[in-house]
């Protein structure tokens, strides 16, 4: 049926001639012999409308929100302003009740009831996900994802996709977050980042990318934090932190660039965001060192409450009211060796620090994280034993220093994080299909 969508005909020639078209209801307004329905697909809106005997049968004066039609007739032209999508309308002859909806949860699907409690919205994720708003976010991430592969394909030089596993053996982001299971009796984990598998394939197939789920089992509930995300992650090979920082900028900016260059999505992300903006390059540098700094002479504290000092983590709460403050996209780098992963490389002018950077952006914060790769055998070896891992299952990894080293980094940007930025929303729970946190796994 999808084939026949009126969308898919050329309208110009369609204009006065009868088609076919099918869909739900995604509104309903009768008045006296006319009934004007409001019908959805995955293409967008058609008003039709039901006159004569077509109002008089059961089906018609029993209509429900979302029951499935297929209807027949004639496609007019209207004057624009008469509330009609894409000023046009399908005068009906005939129509066919395929699938009538129970008209039971039509506020859930309108999200004409934006305070229904957040369980019972979840919970009914699968209708929620017909309304405008949640589809909407949908169509901007569909968006994104093609804008990411586009922006890959055409930089210089430019990144191959790769699909790296899913079920590992080994940690990136720390053993507090790992979810881990049973695999044919050994243990293992569901991935925290693709990061240490693209850096295996630098070698032969040079600079690499992967659209893949992250994992995490993410104690506490925050505004931007899922149990499973999707991560964009990408890894160059033979760079500086400065190449990294200037590709990092040029992919953001690309990436929104190419989905506001779709008038469409573009009217996505205004209706959902009036207030956004398309980055500037260059991103504003900010070094953790002046971070803490700026902090305290805003008195802006811990989350005991006190002001932060050097080798603090900034807390989520703090790293947000700075940015909301600064108001741009930051590029905040060179944290303390002892807050950051055991791979990161330190900086050969100050080894308190590594190369390392969070992209920020006002409303969610980190959006980013990505570093330069310690690229030196005996040193990442010791770098295990700082954080008491053992290397021996990551002989894979460390293979890469024996086998032709090289000076490389790369990041990962959390998909549903830069949607919250672009189509300002509250949650990131709002930018994932079927979101996954603390207590929810379902539907
Ligand atoms: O900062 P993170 O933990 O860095 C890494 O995983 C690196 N190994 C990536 C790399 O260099 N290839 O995660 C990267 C990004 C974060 O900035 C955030 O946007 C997102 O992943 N992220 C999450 N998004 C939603 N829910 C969570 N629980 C997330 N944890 C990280
Ligand atoms: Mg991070």
């Amino acid at each position: 049926r999808s084939g026949q969508s009126e969308k898919d005909v050329d309208d110009s020639d369609r204009r006065g001639t009868r088609v076919r078209v099918t869909g739900r209801v995604h509104r309903c307004r009768a008045q006296k012999d006319v009934i004007f329905l409001t019908l959805q697909d995955g293409y967008g809106l058609l008003q039709c409308v039901l006159t004569g005997d077509l109002t008089k049968t059961y089906d018609a004066m029993t209509m429900t929100l979302e029951t499935s039609l297929e209807i027949y007739g004639e496609m007019w032209e209207v004057p624009p302003k008469q509330h009609a999508p894409d000023d046009r309308e399908l005068h009906a002859d005939y129509y066919e009740v395929i699938g009538k909806a129970a008209g039971d949860k039509e506020a859930i699907t309108t999200r004409a009831a934006p305070d229904a409690d957040p369980q019972t919205l979840y919970d009914n994720r699968h209708l929620v996900l017909r309304g405008d708003h949640a589809s909407a976010v949908m169509k901007v991430r569909a968006a994104l994802l093609r804008a990411f592969r586009q922006t890959y394909e055409e930089i210089t030089p430019s990144c191959l996709e790769v699909t790296p596993p899913c079920m590992v053996q080994t940690q990136v982001e720390g053993g507090a977050t790992l979810f881990a299971f049973d695999y044919y009796g050994q243990k293992a984990y569901l991935t925290q980042s693709s990061q240490l598998y693209l850096e295996t394939c630098l070698p032969s197939l040079g600079n690499v990318f992967c659209v893949a789920p992250s994992f995490r089992a993410e104690k506490s509930l925050t505004r931007r934090h899922l149990s499973e995300y999707t991560h964009v992650e990408a890894e160059l090979d033979f760079i500086t932190f400065d190449d990294l920082l200037a590709h990092l900028e040029l992919v953001m900016c690309r990436v929104v660039e190419l989905a506001l260059t779709n008038p469409q999505i573009a009217k996505l992300i205004l209706d959902l965001n009036p207030k956004f903006e398309a980055p500037e390059r260059p991103f504003k540098r900010m070094r953790y060192a002046d971070a803490i700094e700026w902090l305290n002479e805003h008195d802006i504290r811990t989350g005991e409450g006190e002001p932060h000092k050097f080798g603090d983590d900034i807390a989520e709460a703090a790293e947000r009211k700075m940015t909301d403050i600064i108001n741009r996209p930051i590029f905040l780098t060179h944290f303390p060796a002892e807050i950051k992963a055991f791979y990161m490389r330190k900086d050969p002018q100050d080894p308190r620090v590594t190369e390392s950077v969070d992209c920020l952006m006002p409303n969610v914060g980190e959006i980013v994280g990505g570093s330069m790769r310690m690229e030196d055998y005996d040193e990442l070896m010791e770098a295990y034993k700082r954080v008491e891992i053992d290397p021996t299952p990551y002989y894979w990894y460390t293979d890469q220093r024996k086998y032709g080293t090289s000076p490389h980094g790369g990041y990962g940007l959390g998909l549903e994080r830069f949607l919250a930025w672009m189509c300002g929303r509250f949650t990131v729970r709002e930018c994932s299909l079927y979101p996954r946190f603390t207590d929810r796994c379902t539907p």
